[in-house]
């Protein structure tokens, strides 16, 4: 029990608090300067203490815009309490999230890519170890679109996963109205017009990640931190396998942002480098745990894995990239993972999503590729299909 003398100060202090808030807010909106690049997100703060103020009625709601964290805790725990959902009636758009260790080769091409197209149906972010030396700089759409959470990432280490992760969390904050997010590599090109592209992405109502269930590899990647490590969270049978080049749509964006419980136990270092790979696992495996009918489970961007090179998929040299190269990429089926999904609608009906993206391309490729982006890449009545 409160003694009677203080309890009347109590109350003048708990009648004090909204005043002190909005007096910590204004300091903090005019103490922070924040570079264009790393956007804002709306809060209401006077809403929420509306009850204490007196003529709360008769005071307008005051939209104020909070920073966007630098640090992965801060940064996810806001980013796992966004709407899930678009404002009624708005108007889509693809969050373009391109994870990053060295200049973009492709950058021209992707620049052509978004030329032309409303800057209202899209947002681009880049991911960019920030212990690098980036030349030339990021420019043209990619000017000021890194991330500025952004941290070192490597291969065979969680970091790849972790960057992903802020990647959405940044997405998720920065835009209301991001829809579908896409992650890029630079060895990725678009092989469809914006347009086409878009439309795809906006009519879906599920998510694109690749989830495949008893792959040879299974059992080494599930022990790879440890032979019981991911225990008691994720059994040998919840694993799951597939691309890191998935396509999220909001809500499960949402739900990677507010996951710890499994990203705890991909966050370790490997006992074993050789299939140290959590990037290919930590989101089938999530997201096949808490809404596989949400996916359809196969990814669109292209690769071919009929050539491992240490790790590494086929590499399209600038000599073998030619318009049938491309054609080819767009009519083939993407594979689709089965399990969980019974009776949902690629079971049903067969399924034919075409490939929005593809990988691996030399940097060399870039002028066969610009070469053909009008005619071919992005004409989409090119050869036929
Ligand atoms: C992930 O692991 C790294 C290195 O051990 C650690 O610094 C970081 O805090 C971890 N992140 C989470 C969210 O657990
Ligand atoms: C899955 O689909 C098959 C074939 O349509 C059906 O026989 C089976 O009962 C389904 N299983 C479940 C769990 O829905
Ligand atoms: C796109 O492809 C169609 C079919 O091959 C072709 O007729 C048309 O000329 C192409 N468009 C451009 C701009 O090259």
């Amino acid at each position: 029990m409160l003694s009677p003398t203080l309890f009347p100060l109590f109350c003048a202090l708990f009648l004090c608090l909204p005043v002190a808030v909005i007096f910590t807010v204004q300091r903090e909106l005019t103490g922070v300067i924040t570079p264009p690049e790393f956007g804002f997100r709306s809060l209401s703060v006077f809403s929420l203490y509306s009850r204490n103020v007196p003529d709360a009625s008769s005071s307008p709601v005051v939209r104020i815009r909070q920073p966007i964290p630098k640090e992965d805790e801060p940064l996810l725990r806001l980013a796992s309490r966004v709407n899930p959902n678009l404002p009624p009636g708005s108007t889509r758009k693809l969050a373009f999230m391109y994870l990053t260790t060295s200049p973009l080769p492709f950058a021209p091409l992707w620049e052509k890519f978004f030329n032309g197209c409303s800057k209202n149906l899209y947002n681009v972010y880049v991911h960019a170890d920030p212990t690098r030396e980036y030349d030339p700089p990021f420019s043209g759409v990619f000017l000021n679109r890194v991330i500025h959470s952004s941290k070192p990432s490597m291969r065979h280490t969680p970091t790849l996963t972790a960057a992903a992760r802020r990647l959405i969390a940044h997405a998720l904050l920065d835009d209301p109205l991001n829809y579908m997010f896409a992650v890029i590599s630079p060895s990725c090109v678009p092989i469809r017009s914006f347009d086409f592209t878009y439309k795809t992405l906006v009519s879906s109502r599920k998510s694109f990640i690749e989830i495949l269930k008893d792959e040879p590899w299974q059992f080494d990647r599930w022990t790879a931190t440890g032979s019981h490590a991911m225990l008691p969270e994720v059994k040998l049978e919840e694993f799951r396998i597939g691309s890191q080049f998935w396509v999220l749509k909001r809500r499960h964006a949402r739900v990677v942002a507010r996951d710890r419980r499994i990203w705890v136990k991909f966050n370790k270092t490997c006992v074993r480098e050789d299939s140290c790979y959590p990037e290919e696992s930590y989101f089938s495996t999530l997201l096949n745990m808490r809404d596989p009918r949400g996916c359809v489970p196969a990814t669109l961007t292209h690769v071919d894995w009929t050539v491992n090179d240490g790790g590494h998929p086929r590499m399209y040299e600038p000599e073998e990239v030619v318009p049938e190269l491309i054609l080819r990429l767009r009519k083939t089926r993407p594979r689709y993972g089965e399990d969980g999904i019974n009776g949902s609608e690629w079971s049903a009906v067969e399924r034919m999503d075409s490939f929005l993206f593809a990988r691996k391309f030399s940097p060399e490729a870039l002028e066969p590729l610009l070469g053909m982006a009008r005619t071919v890449l992005f004409n989409d009545s090119a050869g036929g299909v």
